[in-house]
């Protein structure tokens, strides 16, 4: 029997496709996303019983912010959808959180995934056909549920390319999770553009209609200690209280130099050889307008950049993004030379830690699972408020 069917008949016997969408995936065919209202408005649903705060149904599992504090043999049990390769995990495991399950389409992200969390269950599928209940059948029940949407679609990054509805609507697939699951608290994580998205406002009120209180903020990775300027959205919802107006945040930026290995081991071309793009050299050229001919710098070396194309090493990293953009600058022996960024150094550049497992894909892959991450020293402070005691005198 082909992998793909053998994956088939063993999802539909532990009952994780909808059942709509059976038959459209034993077939091959894509399963196309639900409206983003259905299933969420029904009269059996969270969305039609208009509380502010949990009501009695179904809350035996969440937590009071008192026995978080006292939780040191019951651990916060964590889902992550759109788990990619476990940025958004590596943070909530750093705060003391116990990830029990991932969904994600991406076989790479799978097996980068399993490697890193082995005791975690991996639901490789399109999340719009995966059944949320089945789901928490194998994961059994959570309190945190994070996600990082599909955000390709609402990035700048896609340029003036036709951005995808149906990719954006995966927003609401965290709602139908969030219904299933009904965790205390919920952190979902996207590029700032998603508050432009014609639906953000309805989303927003959609899971606020679910019973959580909400805020959001945009953070600053070279904020929380990473060695990256990376602004991303991220929106904390707690059932019981209004989740923290502020993330605690480390004083002093770290620059880029301290993750680039100078050692040599890489190998450099030159800068000014034949064939090298007229840009390279002109992003090289401006650098040494402003560093002088002796300091090393870091080229924009693929994709436009808005802010002249190269930046210094006392800086934190510009955004890593999938593209393999950024190239390294220094005289070597009297001249000029250059080597792009290698995986290692991105992944400290994106706060990913040492005992990080990375055995598969290709380095253009490698680049893409961490272009997408969720820096992990980011995910651990926003969690680590979120699930802290609220201070005396915020009401709920
Ligand atoms: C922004 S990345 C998530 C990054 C992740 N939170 C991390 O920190 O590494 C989005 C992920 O969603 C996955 N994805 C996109 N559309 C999906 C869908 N319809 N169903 C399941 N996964 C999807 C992609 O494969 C990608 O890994």
């Amino acid at each position: 029997m082909p992998p793909l069917q053998q994956r088939q008949d063993a999802s539909k016997q532990r009952g994780l496709l909808d059942s709509k969408n059976r038959s459209q995936q034993a077939t091959g065919q894509e399963s196309k996303p639900k409206s983003e209202g259905k299933g969420l408005e029904s009269s059996q649903g969270l969305g039609a019983c208009h509380r502010t705060g949990p009501c009695a149904r179904g809350y035996e599992d969440m937590p009071s912010a008192e026995e978080v504090g006292k939780r040191k043999a019951k651990p916060i049990r964590a889902l992550d959808l759109f788990c990619g390769a476990g940025g958004s995990s590596l943070g909530a495991r750093a705060a003391g959180v116990q990830v029990v399950g991932g969904v994600d389409l991406s076989n790479l992200a799978e097996k980068v995934y399993k490697d890193n969390f082995p005791k975690a269950h991996f639901f490789r599928r399109r999340i719009e056909g995966l059944s949320a209940s089945a789901v928490k059948r194998e994961v059994g029940p959570v309190q945190l549920l994070l996600a990082s949407p599909e955000c390709t679609n609402h990035s700048c990054a896609k340029g003036a390319k036709r951005r995808s509805e149906a990719s954006r609507q995966t927003a609401f697939e965290v709602l139908r999770f969030a219904k299933a699951f009904k965790p205390r608290w919920i952190v979902v994580e996207n590029v700032i553009q998603m508050k432009s998205w014609a639906k953000y406002a309805k989303w927003l009120r959609r899971l606020e209609g679910l019973g959580y209180k909400t805020t959001e903020h945009v953070l600053n990775a070279a904020d929380f200690g990473v060695p990256q300027a990376r602004k991303r959205l991220f929106i904390l919802a707690d059932l019981l209280h209004r989740p923290p107006s502020q993330i605690d945040m480390q004083d002093g930026r770290v620059p880029v130099r301290k993750v680039l290995n100078m050692n040599g081991v890489y190998a450099y071309s030159t800068l000014r050889k034949k064939g090298r793009a007229k840009r390279t050299l002109r992003h090289a050229k401006r650098a040494m307008r402003n560093v002088g001919m002796k300091r090393p710098f870091i080229v924009v070396y693929y994709g436009s950049d808005g802010a002249g194309g190269w930046q210094r090493l006392s800086e934190p990293l510009r955004t890593v993004t999938t593209l393999d953009r950024f190239a390294l600058v220094r005289r070597i022996d009297g001249g000029h030379k250059m080597r792009m960024l290698q995986v290692p150094e991105l992944w400290a550049a994106m706060g990913f830690p040492d005992d990080f497992k990375l055995n598969h894909g290709v380095r253009r892959e490698r680049i893409g699972l961490f272009g997408n991450a969720v820096c992990p020293p980011v995910m651990k402070s926003v969690i680590t408020a979120l699930i802290s005691k609220p201070p005396k005198g915020i009401q709920p």
